[in-house]
């Protein structure tokens, strides 16, 4: 297991960042691609190894993937005539993402594919995909009946149905609108809540025959286009930079290229809510990209629930973080789907928290957050926790979650005696150039 030390800030941050390509965007550009006949050219995809998992499951159904630039830039022949049946198993790694969108992408292809993930996937629910693939008319198994992985998918043979998933999952909506592109008939969609738009979009911009609106879209049967498309940078990372000068006094960062479409910018809205400086520079309409440029200011607490949950879902660790530094309780509801995602982010967020010396408590769809107040790194003394108005620090478990290993370096940069956090290697799932830009923003 390897560690990073994170310490205290003393300057200020600054300067300009490109975080990764959107991870959502990448995973859904290259099956997509895979299924368009001809050649696409993907540039500015996550180097994470989430999206490097998903590049391998397309070449193993037989996509042409040509990777370069360290795997940000792939060129992919794709089309019905290459695809075939995988010979193994296709590993998707720590992607909930990656697994329940191959299922229904699967799903829509004649053959067998047999599914699995590492220890955490093991333990993803899958029931709110297999259900409805299986309505479809895929044969989808896993165990405890379809419930968790590994999946086997026998596809093909699909009708549309029309769903209503209980949860509101923009992967969920991912897999039957995939399901869909090969289905009779119409396949919808109509979501509880509405969730992220990145498959609409995306399989607009591919040529599928869909039709969407705010929580609800349509497919039909479709034969794919191949598109040229640049992945914007990834707003869920851009969060952590964001929280990071919002708590760290004298702060100044311009976050280059942020996806600002549709169920992404909840935490611009929790931010400035709190108190955050927050300007949105150089926007560009049709990528609805933008930089976003955030310095510092004193934050006070906040209630993020409803509806706005399922556009910061990510980003509640890194939230929590930012509560942790604010003035005042901020609270967290309607949220118990943070207990199934890379951990059980409701507890690791609380125990890494906690770990640091601030005040969290977990409900039970959810946390409660006091804020110890804002201040300067460096000033107070290690172990003066809130009477500072500021946290001590100390070690970290990432619990195998790399959202909760950046958010507790984010917390060290402001907290008297920094942070350790241990399990680092989990950052590589999604970010792992975090540390480089870690020591760029604070030289
Ligand atoms: C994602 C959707 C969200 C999010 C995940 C990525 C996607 O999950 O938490 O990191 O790419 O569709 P749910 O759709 O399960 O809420």
């Amino acid at each position: 297991m390897s560690e990073l030390t994170v310490a205290p800030a003393t300057n200020g941050l600054g300067g300009r960042i490109l975080v990764p390509g959107d991870k959502s965007v990448s995973h859904r550009v290259l099956l997509l691609a895979a299924l368009a006949a001809g050649t696409s050219t993907l540039r500015g995809l996550s180097t994470g190894l989430d999206v490097h998992h998903t590049a391998r499951a397309i070449a193993a159904f037989g996509a042409d993937v040509s990777s370069s630039d360290g795997g940000r830039s792939a060129v992919i022949r794709g089309g019905p005539d290459r695809l075939h049946e995988p010979q193994d198993v296709v590993d998707v790694g720590n992607s909930g993402t990656g697994i329940r969108l191959l299922a229904g992408w699967a799903a829509a292809r004649p053959g067998l594919t047999v599914l699995k993930g590492d220890a955490s996937v093991a333990c993803r629910p899958m029931g709110r995909v297999t259900q409805p693939l299986r309505e479809m008319g895929a044969h989808v198994d896993g165990r405890h009946d379809g419930a968790y992985p590994p999946l086997v998918v026998r596809g093909g043979g699909l009708v549309g149905i029309d769903h209503e998933p209980a949860v509101a999952s923009a992967q969920v909506k991912a897999a039957v609108l995939l399901a869909g592109l090969a289905a009779e008939g119409d396949t919808a969609v109509r979501e509880p809540v509405p969730t992220r738009r990145h498959t609409e979009e995306l399989l607009e911009r591919f040529g599928a025959d869909v039709e969407y609106g705010s929580g609800w879209a349509v497919v039909r049967r479709s034969e794919l286009q191949p598109a040229d498309v640049a992945v914007p940078a990834d707003p869920s990372h851009a969060a952590f930079w964001a929280v990071a000068a919002s708590v760290v006094a004298g702060s100044d960062i311009a976050l280059e290229r942020v996806y600002l479409g549709p169920g992404r910018t909840g935490f611009v809205d929790v931010l400035r809510r709190m108190g955050a400086d927050i300007t949105v520079e150089d926007p560009d309409p049709a990528e609805r990209t933008a930089t976003l440029r955030v310095r510092w200011a004193a934050l006070h607490g906040t209630d993020v629930e409803g509806a706005e949950v399922p556009d910061v879902i990510d980003e509640i660790p890194v939230l929590a973080v930012a509560a942790a530094f604010a003035e005042g309780r901020t609270t967290f509801g309607d949220a118990g789907e943070l207990r199934v995602k890379e951990s059980d982010r409701i507890a690791t967020t609380v125990a890494a928290l906690r770990a640091l010396g601030a005040t969290a408590e977990e409900r039970p769809d959810g946390l409660v957050v006091d804020g110890a107040g804002g201040g300067r790194a460096g000033e107070g003394r290690a172990g003066e926790g809130r009477a500072g108005g500021r946290l001590p620090g100390g070690r970290v478990d990432a619990a195998g979650d790399h959202r909760i290993a950046m958010a507790a370096a984010v917390a060290g940069l402001a907290c008297a005696g920094g942070a350790t956090i241990t399990g680092w290697e989990a950052v590589a799932t999604s970010y792992p150039g975090f540390e480089e830009d870690l020591q760029r923003c604070r030289s």
